[in-house]
């Protein structure tokens, strides 16, 4: 088994609430089995240029509670060349870091294997927003943006209410629509419209017409923004002229990936902060640490990519060629289990929407 001296880690790609917690979580479990840590600063980037700082304890002290990173986080495109991952090897080398546990989505873990490939064994902890890793149930920082959705939609329906209209809110997401399905439950929304499920207007239309003749007097109608960004404007224009209803567009964006993680976030960062410093001492490497029925487990990268592929339908020739049947089972049940775990939601949404 390898013995490591000095681990770095680093957030990479979008920001989200919570990975402050995993940064504290994996800086403290390192130190306590007396392995040193660097800050690597500004995700990629600051591997290539050797922006890092070596942290103590209390280097790591009051961030559990702030959003944001406090490593900063950024995307960089550099480091996709060979070049530029023979900078950030040669980087490892001059800091001595001789592992790395990488915060972030699937582009930061597919740098992890690069990384992990050319000798420098890495861990990865899903934090970002969207939810998108299908090896696990939840990512850091999906619970806060969800929180904080329902709290700027209560406020639009406030508004809503007030001057009986209807807000179609937009609600970030890449390409996955977990934010505004599971929110439009949550506000109580009309609707909510994502890329996964098959969206159909006209009843809608005749569910706003429909509920404003009984009375009701605000609307809200959640889109993920995976439905293209002209989707949210065009539909408001279009619920007005067809129903009569007063109708305004709100774009939540970036306001969903601040503000102080929930304790959900937090507990989930610390805990999975902990098993990938835990997962990397124990020798294993190119694993993504995944949350599943509560469970914090780890995953090969390659296995949670694939699945990922599987999941959007998006699997390419030969990519199932190296794994076994068993291995392909997992993953077909990861995906069914998924689908379901969606399919039951929707079901939620449009029993209890009117
Ligand atoms: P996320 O990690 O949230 O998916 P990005 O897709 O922007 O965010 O990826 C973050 C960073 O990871 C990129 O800016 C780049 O430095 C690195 N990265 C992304 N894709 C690859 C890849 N195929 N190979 C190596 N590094 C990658
Ligand atoms: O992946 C997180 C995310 O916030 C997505 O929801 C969104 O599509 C994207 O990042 C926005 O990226 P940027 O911060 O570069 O505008």
């Amino acid at each position: 088994m390898k013995q490591f001296k000095r681990i770095g880690v680093l957030t990479s790609g979008g920001d989200a609430p919570g990975m402050n917690a995993a940064i504290r979580a994996v800086t403290r479990e390192a130190l306590l089995r007396g392995v040193e840590v660097m800050g690597i600063y500004r995700g990629y980037s600051g591997l290539i240029d050797g922006d890092i700082k070596p942290f103590s304890v209390r280097d790591v002290s009051n961030i559990i509670n702030h959003g944001g990173s406090m490593l900063y986080s950024d995307r960089c495109p550099e480091f996709k060349t060979e070049e530029g991952m023979q900078k950030a090897i040669a980087t490892c080398r001059k800091f001595g870091i001789d592992g790395i546990v990488a915060i972030g989505g699937d582009g930061t873990f597919r740098g992890a294997t690069d990384l992990t490939l050319r000798g420098v064994p890495c861990v990865g902890i899903p934090g970002m927003i969207d939810n998108d890793i299908s090896s696990t149930d939840n990512t850091i920082g999906f619970d806060t943006a969800m929180n904080t959705v329902l709290e700027m939609v209560d406020r639009l329906r406030d508004t809503c209410e007030s001057h009986s209209r209807c807000a179609v809110v937009e609600v970030m997401g890449r390409n996955a629509g977990d934010i505004a399905l599971q929110t439009g439950i949550t506000t109580g929304a009309t609707a909510a419209i994502i890329q996964e499920l098959p969206f159909d207007e006209g009843a809608l239309i005749e569910k706003i017409k429909k509920s404003r003749e009984l009375g009701k007097h605000n609307f809200i109608v959640l889109v993920s923004e995976g439905m293209g960004h002209d989707f949210g404007p065009a539909l408001t224009e279009r619920i007005e002229a067809a129903t009569g209803v007063e109708s305004r567009f709100a774009r939540l964006a970036h306001v969903v990936r601040g503000g102080h993680p929930t304790q959900r976030d937090r507990l989930m960062a610390s805990r999975m902060g902990k098993f990938a410093v835990e997962e990397l001492f124990n020798g294993r490497s190119n694993i993504v640490i995944c949350e599943r029925d509560n469970r914090i487990l780890s995953c090969d990268i390659g296995f949670a990519l694939t699945l990922d592929r599987m999941y959007k339908g998006k699997l390419k020739d030969g990519d199932l060629d190296k794994y076994t049947a068993t291995e392909i089972a997992e993953m077909t049940a990861l995906v069914e289990k998924r689908k379901a775990a969606l399919a039951s939601l929707a079901e939620v949404a449009a029993a209890l929407s009117l």
